[in-house]
Parts: structure tokens; sequence; C-alpha cells
């Protein structure tokens, strides 16, 4: 890894920032100051920075309470991004597992660990997603059924895997989905002649959206939920 990134990395700092700091002589490698930036780090190098030595911090693993109006992508040219949001850390690296369309809300994944992105993500795991939603009409009972049974999409070949759907008051639902298409919940509720008005997910495989978080918030996933995901 390149000098600037370590630094970058190890502190939280932005990358110019880093970069600078190279160069104004601030960064120490095994002692001995080096104003090139994209000097490559080995393994057993010691980076000290204005005296104090840096290490890379270990994985991180968030979840955050999307609010609608926000794309889940690294980049945007139109709209703000879920990365925006992370406002007191340095972004770079973080990928998110499973994406919602920019006026779904709820819970999203983050982490810069990409085996553990993998297995969220997999359709080999099969971690179930959990979405309320409103519709434009009451849920009926054959709704229920082709949910349950598998429904073909309009331009596909394979029909949906089992899923299920919960009538609730007001037009509500709330839907467990197995797998993740494009557009999924919205599509599927279209096949079956309703519309939906909004979208929330609140739940993937055993972690749940913490009620404490305001849309917007995100928090560090306990030891457990990291470990949930383990096939
Ligand atoms: N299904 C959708 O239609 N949209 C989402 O954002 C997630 C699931």
């Amino acid at each position: 890894m390149r000098l600037d990134k370590f630094v970058s990395h190890a502190t939280g700092l932005p990358r110019e920032i880093s970069k600078r700091a190279v160069r104004k002589k601030q960064v120490q490698v095994n002692g001995a100051v080096v104003t090139n930036a994209a000097y490559q780090v080995a393994v057993d190098d010691q980076i000290v920075f204005d005296g104090e030595r840096l290490v890379i911090p270990g994985p991180r693993y968030l979840m955050l309470n999307k609010p609608a109006g926000y794309v889940c992508a690294t980049e945007d040219g139109d709209h703000p991004i879920v990365l925006d949001l992370l406002h007191d850390m340095n972004p770079e690296g973080l990928s998110i597992a499973g994406r919602l369309d920019i006026d779904t809300t709820g819970l999203v994944l983050l982490s810069d660990d990409g085996q553990w992105l993998h297995r969220v993500t997999s359709p080999r795991h099969l971690f179930a997603k959990v979405y309320r939603v409103q519709l434009h009409s009451p849920v009926d009972q054959q709704t229920i059924d082709s949910f349950a049974s598998g429904m073909l999409l309009r331009g596909e070949d394979k029909p949906t895997a089992p899923a299920q759907c919960v009538a609730l008051a007001d037009n509500g639902a709330e839907v467990t989905l197995n797998e993740g298409r494009y557009h999924q919940v919205k599509r599927m509720f279209a096949a079956c002649g309703n519309h939906v008005i909004s979208l929330h997910r609140s739940q993937i495989g055993a972690v749940i959206l913490d009620a404490a978080l305001a849309p917007g918030e995100y928090r560090e996933l306990s030891a457990d939920e990291i470990a949930s995901f383990q096939p």
C-alpha cells in the first residue's frame, strides 16, 4: 500500500492531507523521514506520524438507517450517496452489502471486509431480508399465495424464490425475501396489481435495524451481529 494511503487509513485523514503531511516531512518510516507519498509500505515497516506510531485499524462493520433521497453507491453525479452520511470517519474502502433504491429507507450494512460482504450478499447463504411496505391497496390472499409460490417477473425466465407476505393494517405489509433482485419488492407487488408507496428494510439475517438510529444515523455492528453471518 502507498504511504499516503496508509497514513489516511490509519488516521482517518483525507488522502490529500495525508499526502501533504508526507511531503512536509511529518512521516517517518523505520526512523527515517520519507517524503515520497508513493513509497510502498512493507508489512514490517514502522510508520510514525508526528511522533506517534500508526497502525491500520481492523475491518469496519456498520449499520446505517438510510434516509430517502440517498443512493447506495460509492459515487453518483446527481444525488447524495450513503457514504456522505458517515461524517466522522474516512469512507474510503467501505462497500455496501445489498443496495436499496433511492426512495427506500432503512437498514444498510457497510464494511471494508470483502469476505464478510460476500457472505452477507451471496445467494448461497440465503440471509432473509425483511421489509415494511406501504401499499396503494390492501394485500389480498392471491398476493400472499403468489409470494409464497413464486412468480415470474416481467423480462425474467426464472420465478422468484418462495417469499412471505403478511398483510398489515391500513394497506401495510411485511415481506420477507430470500433473494435480492432489482426492485424486487416493487416489481412483485406490481405483478400482483398493487403499487408500493413506501418501502423500509428492517432486517437482514439476524441483524435488526437499531430503533435508536434516526434516519441518517449509523453505528458499528456488535461482535454478535458481525458473527451472525457465519455460514
Ligand atoms: N425491493 C425493491 O423494490 N427496492 C428496494 O430498495 C429493495 C427491495
